[in-house]
């Protein structure tokens, strides 16, 4: 195939950051996809449906002209986040979900929730008004070997909460490992997963080829090729549990090529293509149409998008690097090709 047509695609879990950073990716972000759940993590994070309101300002208001994105906004969940928030969110018609990041478990997670009994209350209430739990699913105990982190998560945490709240609809986000797959196609109605283009495309190999690769390193970080290979599976299945999140996080070059790199892989210059291309090597392009731009709106009870994108069997060369602010970032794939793109 060298030429294949989709909806327009939606992205379920994306970093923006603020400011000058916000004002660098978003175009990226808006030429290819509708609409993008925009994570929470800010510093400090975006905790109140006030918050997220005046985020989501910032964001259209730094959108190229002409440009019809749409953020779905989600809150960061504390130890101290107030079941009534769950209410106001609902009644925003903006907030479309929370998130948990297990404190400590990545970058700003530093007050995430610190156990998650501390949050029944607003899960309680989450599940009663149907809003959307989006997990970052790691354990973060020093003792448990980070790559071990998420499968861990699923026993002492995750299928419990799911058991204890029967109605909570649960999203898994970014999950890494067969573990997941198979916990998320053995899971009740309600639970899906969003998964990364670089967890499709590469293993962990791909953080020490030929010298450390800091632009290689995320959260959860990447796994075995038998992990990379039920991923493919889990998407080639067509399963409409499985949909996109690129988690593309930017992140300053100096502050990943450091002392102590922050994890993060920006995919957003090439999302849909990067996808396309791994895709193709599970054999499952005719899956493409219902992963990035259908089964994640039907999770989540939105209209399917109007419109289409077309991406053509043609490689292109992605810049050793963009302008982020006064920094600048490095994306997945600089320097290299891409073999599909996007038909302008
Ligand atoms: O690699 C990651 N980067 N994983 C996360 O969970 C957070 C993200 C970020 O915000 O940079
Ligand atoms: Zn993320």
């Amino acid at each position: 195939m060298t030429s294949l047509t989709i909806r327009r695609p939606d992205d379920w879990h994306l970093h923006l950051r603020d400011g000058d950073a916000l004002r660098a990716v978003l175009p990226h972000t808006a030429a290819q996809f509708a609409r993008a759940i925009v994570m929470p993590n800010l510093k400090p994070p975006v905790t109140t449906t006030g918050q997220a309101l005046a985020y989501k300002r910032r964001i259209i208001e730094a959108l190229p002209s002409g440009s019809k994105f749409e953020p779905l906004m989600t809150l960061y969940l504390t130890d101290r986040t107030d079941p009534t928030e769950v209410e106001k969110a609902r009644a925003s018609g903006a907030v479309h979900g929370f998130k948990l990041y297990p404190a400590g478990a990545t970058t700003n997670s530093d007050s995430g929730v610190t156990d998650i009994r501390r949050v029944d209350s607003v899960l309680a209430r989450m599940a009663e008004l149907g809003v959307v739990l989006q997990v970052h699913g790691e354990v973060t105990d020093p003792n448990i070997d980070v790559f071990d982190r998420e499968a861990r998560f699923i026993g002492a945490v995750l299928a419990p909460v799911i058991e204890r709240y029967p109605n909570l609809r649960v999203v898994f986000e970014h999950i890494t490992t067969r573990e997941a797959v198979e916990f998320v196609r053995g899971a009740r109605k309600g639970v899906a997963a969003t998964i990364t283009p670089q967890h499709l495309l590469m293993n962990r190999n791909a953080l020490f080829t030929g010298g450390i690769r800091p632009h290689h390193y995320c959260l959860p970080v990447l796994k075995t090729e038998t992990d990379r290979r039920a991923l493919l599976e889990a998407i080639a299945s067509g399963d409409p549990r499985f949909f996109l999140g690129t988690d593309s996080a930017p992140h300053a070059r100096h502050t990943k090529e450091a002392f102590c790199g922050c994890a993060g892989i920006y995919s957003a210059h090439a999302a849909i293509e990067l996808y396309a291309e791994a895709f193709e090597a599970a054999g499952a392009l005719a899956q493409l149409n219902g992963f990035a731009s259908e089964h994640g709106a039907a999770f989540y009870g939105l209209p399917y998008n109007e419109g289409t994108v077309t991406l053509t069997k043609e490689s292109w060369d992605v810049p050793a690097s963009y302008r982020f602010g006064s920094d600048e970032l490095v994306p997945l794939r600089a320097g290299e090709k891409v073999l599909w793109r996007v038909a302008q």
